[in-house]
């Protein structure tokens, strides 16, 4: 980072610059700044301090404002400490928002989401200002626990992992980022098409998707992206969404629109899953809408298990020995799945359609330049509840 003092150029260190010279990870110069959450060996603190002290580094505001106590406290709820999302948001805040002085980065994770995160995210939330979350959940609880809790980002699209209403009480702003990882989550969809297309890479032979048709179901960020990948392989593009029902949408970029789900499921080989997990739409892929796809078709689920009727995918799966099913979160009974439609089926073992170092980098940059915009400035683009 460049800076101008004294209208002299001079070449400020950065923590990428300490972290190299003392061999650690950019996030471990935060630990030792920031009083991080994870311990530090005191070996490693020491490396730390002398090669910060060699350069010159000054941390920045956030680890300022921890000496003097500054008021911003934010909490990050990871799904493993290993995950690089941290450390992105932490950058983003740095280079992006240094000036805005977050007393303290809590960071916590769970390894088994239904039985630690409740406790896990009681305690991070008791102390936060604001927390940033990918799918970890922030229950009534949660929120009923956290006492100075004014914004929560889902740095994601879907934000059905927040308890809404239990927020809205509190008038507590959820928001999520939207777009920041829909490239990520498109490609994913093409790429398992494929893998299915070719009998997910045993031997033997395949098929193409070149000139089949692609369903897109629900128009939004990932669905476009889909749609237009879909394209660029040759394929016959429809799409269904309720919510979109100006056919010029749809025209405009060579799509073309259907006028009901069950047109959509009726005409494609491939159906492309994009709706949020809501009442509305949760179990409503069900047996009737899958029975209706023609010979040899195949679903592709990078939205939600939730919105998958299992029974009656299962029962279609069973009755159609010509369909697919692939997805990228695994159904609940994904193992009998597995068992009973051997190379028809597929889940990826984790969810991966986001996890990408380009779509980590741009939703963390968002959720913190979001929080940050919305503490100085009172900005709410991104807020999905009302009250
Ligand atoms: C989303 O809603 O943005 C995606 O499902 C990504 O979820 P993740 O943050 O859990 O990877």
């Amino acid at each position: 980072m460049m800076e101008m003092r004294h209208g002299k150029e001079t070449h400020r260190a950065t923590r990428a610059d300490v972290a190299q010279l003392a061999h650690v990870s950019t996030a471990v110069v935060s630990y030792v700044f920031n009083n991080g959450p994870r311990n530090v060996a005191p070996e490693t603190a020491a490396k730390v301090r002398a090669a910060a002290k060699k350069l010159n580094y000054r941390p920045n505001s956030m680890a300022r404002a921890l000496r003097t106590g500054s008021s911003k406290t934010l909490g990050i709820i990871v799904p493993d400490l290993s995950n690089p999302f941290f450390s992105d948001v932490y950058n983003a805040l740095e280079t992006n928002a240094a000036q805005e002085g977050y007393s303290t980065l809590f960071m916590a994770s769970h390894q088994d989401p239904n039985k630690e995160l409740d406790r896990v995210s009681r305690l991070i939330a008791r102390d936060v200002d604001a927390i940033i979350i990918r799918s970890d959940k922030i229950t009534a609880e949660v929120i009923e626990a956290a006492k100075n809790l004014k914004i929560v980002v889902r740095a994601g699209a879907g934000y059905d992992n927040v308890d809404l209403a239990a927020a809205t009480a509190r008038k507590i702003v959820v928001m999520n980022t939207p777009g920041q990882n829909s490239n990520a989550v498109a490609e994913l969809a093409i790429g398992l098409m494929i893998f299915m297309a070719r009998n997910k890479f045993t031997p033997g032979t395949g098929t193409e998707i070149h000139g089949k048709r692609l369903g897109i179901h629900a128009y939004g960020n990932v669905g476009k992206l889909v749609a237009r990948y879909g394209k660029g392989f040759g394929m016959e593009v429809y799409a269904y969404d309720p919510f979109i029902t100006d056919k010029a949408v749809y025209e405009k970029d060579g799509v073309i629109p259907v006028g009901s789900v069950e047109e959509l499921y009726s005409k494609c080989d491939y159906v492309s899953v994009h709706i949020p997990a809501t009442e509305q739409t949760k179990k409503s892929i069900n047996y009737d809408l899958l029975s209706k796809m023609p010979k040899g078709a195949t679903i592709v689920n990078t939205a939600r298990k939730e919105v998958i009727d299992e029974e009656g995918l299962a029962k279609v799966l069973a009755e159609r020995t010509d369909l697919k099913y692939v997805t990228d979160i695994a159904a609940d009974m994904q193992v009998v799945l597995n068992e009973k439609f051997g190379n028809r089926v597929f889940a990826t073992p984790k969810k991966m359609g986001a996890e990408t170092q380009e779509a980590n980098v741009n939703a963390a940059l968002a959720a913190a330049n979001q929080i940050v915009a919305f503490f100085t400035k009172g900005e709410n683009r991104f807020q999905v509840n009302k009250w």
